[in-house]
Order: C-alpha cells, then structure tokens, then sequence
C-alpha cells in the first residue's frame, strides 16, 4: 500500500467534483483521512460533505503551500489557461512535503505533443520532472457519460448527432465515476513505488461510435441522423484555434484507436460501466 492518506484536489470542477466526491466517500470508509479541495478566491464552487475547502492565491507560493501542508498527493483537475498553473502549484507541492502530483490530464495520451490543449499537457510533464516532484499520468480516453452534449453534436436526445470520420474507429472511453475510483484505488492501494514517474491508461469501454449507435436505437427504439464529418473539416478548425476542444475531440475519434495496453488489471475488481450504459436514454 502507498500509505498515502492525504489528499488535495485542486479545481473541483466538472471532473474534479467526481474526484472529491470519491476521496470524500474513503475518508467516510477511513481509507483516507484528509480531503483538501483547492479553489480560487472569490469562486463560487460549493463543496458538499467533509472536506477542507481552501481558497487560494495561485499567483502566491506561500499561499498554495500552506493550502497543502500535510498532503501526500495533490490531484490538479484545472482546465484551460489554468493548466499553466501546475508549475507553481508543483514547486510549491514540493516545498510543503507533498509526495506525488497528479496533473491534470484525464483524455487521451498527452506525450510528445507539441500543440494546442495536448501540447499543454505535455509540456506540464516536462515541467514536473524540472520541478523534480514523482508525478502519475492518468490517461482515461474520452469521458463515456459526459460527451453527449450539444456542444460536441453529440446531444443523442435530440436524435440527430454528428462525429468525426466515418465512426468506425474503436475508441476507448471511461467515465468520471469509474476514473475517480480507479484514481481512490490505485492513489491508496498501490505501493508508492510503483506510482511514481509513471502512465495509466484506462478504459471502461472500447467502442465505435457506429457500435454505440446501433446499441443505442436497439435499447431506445430509437433512430438517430448521423452525419460523418471528414477529419479535413477539423484540422481546418484547429489550425485557426489550436483549442477548439470539440474539433480536437472529433478529429481523435476520426484517427485514434483505443489504447494498445491498459493498466485496467491493476484495480482488478475495477469493474467500469460500459459505454452505453452512459448514453442517456430519452
Ligand atoms: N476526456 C474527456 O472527455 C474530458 C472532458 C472534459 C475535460 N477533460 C479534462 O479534465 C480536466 C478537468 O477539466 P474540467 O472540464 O473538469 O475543468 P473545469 O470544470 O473547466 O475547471 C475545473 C476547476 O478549475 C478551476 N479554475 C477554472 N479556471 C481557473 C483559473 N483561471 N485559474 C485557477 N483555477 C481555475 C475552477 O475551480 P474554482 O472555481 O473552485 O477555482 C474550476 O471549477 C482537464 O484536464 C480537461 O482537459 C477531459
């Protein structure tokens, strides 16, 4: 076991909140005995349950580190231009004794890029290993319940959806729920050695989307308009905004494959929902 009982979440946002509600969940189980979750001044993100909410100056290190005295493992899940903030809350991470940093990823593998939201991601690594703080990269593919939106074209309930390439690509998805526990699990049961300075990949599902459709109208009765939209159409989009996050994710389903080698067995009782399991059904 790592011995790691002390845990800080910074940005509990629309992924982080499954995270802190996981983390919350083993310190009523006593697996964990400290949740700290992490917020801006002045946020207004409203935290439910036992954890220690602290609001934070990213821009002072004394302010991060006295936020994360204590903790063992700090669990960034920002976003956006926040990602460029992992660097200060790592050096201060490193001062205050935290003993491994977990950046914020939780997609497809971030390694080697060099543009746009992945090249971020990226070059956050880069920066932890000059930091010199053990760092775990949790690769999850796209998250399973939370894709079915309008702003992605893929609101399924409206009955007419859109996807990238010609939707027979299996891709690997998982959902936040079952990223949060894998995370409880493997962050509390592991042996620290072997977490740090290391890649997960996980998948709760592999799936086409042609697959996932057809399950869909079979389970619902029914039938969805899919448009097939050439990966030309995105690398269009990307080019003129490197981080239109809706073109990256479309042009990943139209070129990627599901992950070669997961780490699923590490958490062997892991058991995550399938993909349609997460696709709403009305
Ligand atoms: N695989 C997928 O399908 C998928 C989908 C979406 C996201 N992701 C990834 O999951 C991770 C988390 O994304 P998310 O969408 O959950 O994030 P999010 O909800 O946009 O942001 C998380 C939290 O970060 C804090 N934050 C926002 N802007 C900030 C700023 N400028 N400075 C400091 N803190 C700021 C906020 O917390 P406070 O207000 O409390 O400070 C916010 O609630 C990212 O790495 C993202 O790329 C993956």
């Amino acid at each position: 076991m790592s011995g790691y009982k002390n845990f800080a979440i910074v940005g509990a946002g629309t992924f982080g909140s499954f995270v802190v509600r996981q983390f919350l969940k083993d310190k009523a189980s006593g697996t964990v005995n400290q949740v700290v979750v992490l917020t801006r001044q002045g946020s207004k993100t409203n935290v439910e349950g036992d954890a220690k909410v602290v609001s934070v100056d990213y821009s002072n290190k004394e302010s991060i580190k006295s936020a994360l005295t204590g903790v063992d493992v700090v669990i960034c899940t920002i976003s956006g231009e926040a990602l460029n903030l992992q660097r200060g809350i790592a050096e201060a991470a490193k001062e205050a004794g935290v003993k491994l940093f977990v950046p914020s990823e939780f997609g497809n593998v971030s390694e080697g890029e060099t543009e746009g939201l992945f090249g971020t991601k990226a070059n956050v690594q880069n920066q932890l290993k000059a930091v010199g703080i053990s760092y775990a990269l949790f690769y999850t593919g796209p998250f399973a319940d939370s894709i079915w939106a309008p702003f992605v074209d893929l609101d399924v309930t409206t009955g007419k959806v859109s996807v990238g390439g010609d939707g027979n690509k299996q891709i690997s998805f998982t959902s936040r729920t079952d990223i949060a526990r894998y995370l409880s699990y493997v962050l509390t049961q592991l042996p620290a050695d072997q977490l740090k300075n290391r890649s997960f990949a996980i998948a709760g599902d592999n799936k086409s989307f042609k697959e996932i459709f057809k399950a869909y109208e079979a389970k619902t009765g029914k039938k969805l308009e899919v448009t097939y939209i050439p990966v030309s159409e995105f690398d269009a989009r990307i080019a003129a905004n490197p981080n239109d996050f809706p073109a990256l994710l479309h042009k990943f389903f139209a070129t990627a494959g599901p992950f070669s080698k997961t780490d699923n067995h590490l958490y062997p009782n892991w058991n995550p929902s399938s993909v349609l399991d997460n696709v709403p059904a009305v």
